[in-house]
């Protein structure tokens, strides 16, 4: 993030991570501590981003291509990081994204086979300048994910995910993805075992996040 005095920090995980839990638990400890906090979901946010997101829920009669659903997000993105977390940040906020551009690179990306550079492409003009300076990966094996997933099925109807289209092998290709992201940019990146119980998990995040934000 350049020039705004706001922090900004994102989510990332693979299905069933746990990760929106533990953005809402960390959005509550930085308020708790006087912050005034934005915590934001992607699509979503704005107008166009709810528009986006009823499309991504309507299953269709074909299924979408990993290209026009990176068009999608990103488009999606655009608005909200000018409608929402510009302002915000502008204004000395904590804004916390309940995932971001890691996630398209992670399922239309590592997961469906879209090159990364027309990726960095549409980041170039949806986010411009505006990043994460630090995003938690909350991590778990797929096969814990997709259980856990699968649990919560009943409740989740939430879902832009057409099963028959992503299979096991897409679910470890974005796990893959996500870690290898990780690896590459350790400045920027914390990585927690989300196989383990909720509070152990945000204790841990807290502790991590806490001394890098001040
Ligand atoms: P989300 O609503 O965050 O649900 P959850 O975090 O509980 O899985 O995301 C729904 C799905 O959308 C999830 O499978 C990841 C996918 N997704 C993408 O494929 N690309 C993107 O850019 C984003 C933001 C999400």
């Amino acid at each position: 993030m350049t020039g705004a005095p706001g922090r900004f920090l994102a989510f990332e995980g693979p299905d069933g991570a746990g990760k929106s839990l533990q953005a809402a638990r960390l959005a509550e400890r930085l308020r708790a501590d006087g912050r005034s906090v934005l915590l934001t979901r992607e699509p979503g946010g704005t107008h166009l981003g709810e528009q986006v997101r009823a499309i991504l829920l309507d299953p269709g009669p074909t299924a979408r291509s990993g290209e026009s659903d990176a068009l999608l997000f990103h488009a999606a993105r655009a608005q909200v990081i000018r409608e929402v977390v510009r302002p915000a940040l502008a204004r000395g906020e904590t804004v916390i994204t309940d995932r971001f551009a890691w996630s398209t690179r992670a399922y239309q990306g590592y997961g469906s086979g879209i090159p990364v550079e027309l990726l960095a492409g549409l980041e170039a003009l949806s986010i411009g300048p505006t990043w994460p300076e630090l995003v938690v990966l909350v991590d778990v094996p797929v096969a814990v994910g997709l259980a856990r997933r699968a649990r919560g099925a009943q409740e989740d109807r939430n879902r832009f995910e057409d099963e028959t289209r992503h299979d096991r092998a897409f679910h470890e290709r974005v796990r893959a993805g996500y870690l290898a992201m990780a690896e590459a940019d350790p400045g920027r990146w914390i990585v927690v075992d989300g196989d383990r119980d909720p509070e152990t998990v945000a204790a841990e995040i807290a502790a991590r996040v806490l001394p890098r934000i001040g």
